[in-house]
């Protein structure tokens, strides 16, 4: 029988692929855009990871959910740094959710509150992501905006207390294909990742509106 984590990987694959090659992220990569789009990103992802990081505390316990939940990865307190040097001290202020973020950040805490291999599916979709591609989100962010390396502005994808990532995905992965969750749960989830994808493609799709090239 194939692993979980196979399968959740490969289900997901052709998701990943569109998000990866989405008008704004390629956009970003190809450091074809202002600092402003960077910080308007950096402020969705704040909305997001606090619907993903309020609810951790609670599904600690859970028997599902609760294995992942691990205080290396919290990434708001990152976020919340990162912000306060993209946009001053009173970052808060001007943060605005964009629309297509509203969405994404309510089905994380529906989840969180309803369904916990929901929430799962949107823990693995973002942390693990940011824990492989998001490494080169950073190493691009740094060298086209002047970050310092690994400093304020790309400490998101810094995980100060995980020094190995490579061995975390690992542990990771043992964890996802030891889930006490019968095959059609596990189907379930599988599906909600792919919603977890298309929610994230849709906030870039915002984005990509909000900062088209003028060239
Ligand atoms: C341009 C942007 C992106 C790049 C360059 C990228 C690149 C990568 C790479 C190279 C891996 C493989 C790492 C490995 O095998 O250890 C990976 C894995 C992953 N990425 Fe991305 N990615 C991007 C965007 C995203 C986005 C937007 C998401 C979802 C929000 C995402 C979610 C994931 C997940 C969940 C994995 C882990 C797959 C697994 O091993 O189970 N990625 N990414």
């Amino acid at each position: 029988m194939t692993a979980f984590s196979t399968l959740i990987r490969t289900a997901s694959h052709e998701q990943h692929v569109e998000a990866e090659t989405s008008t704004f992220m390629s956009d970003l990569l190809g450091g074809r855009l202002g600092v402003e789009a960077y910080a308007r990103y950096t402020e969705q992802l704040w909305f997001v990871y606090r619907a993903l990081e309020e609810s951790a505390e609670r599904l600690a316990e859970d028997p599902v959910a609760g294995p992942f939940i691990q205080p290396e990865l919290m990434r708001v307190p990152s976020l919340e740094r990162d912000l306060a040097h993209l946009r001053g001290a009173d970052w808060r202020s001007g943060l605005t959710a964009l629309p297509a973020t509203r969405e994404y950040a309510r089905r994380v805490t529906e989840c969180a509150l309803t369904w916990p291999g929901g929430y799962l599916a949107h823990h693995y979709t973002r942390y693990l992501g940011d824990l492989s591609g998001g490494q080169i989100i950073r190493d691009k962010a740094e060298k086209t905006w002047g970050f310092a390396r690994k400093g304020d502005g790309v400490r998101f994808y810094v995980f100060e207390q995980i020094a190995n990532p490579a061995a975390f995905k690992r542990g990771y992965r043992e964890l996802l294909d030891g889930i006490r969750a019968d095959d059609l749960e596990k189907q379930r989830i599988v599906a909600e990742c792919k919603r977890a994808f298309a929610l994230n493609t849709g906030v870039f799709r915002a984005l990509g509106e909000e900062f088209p090239l003028s060239a």
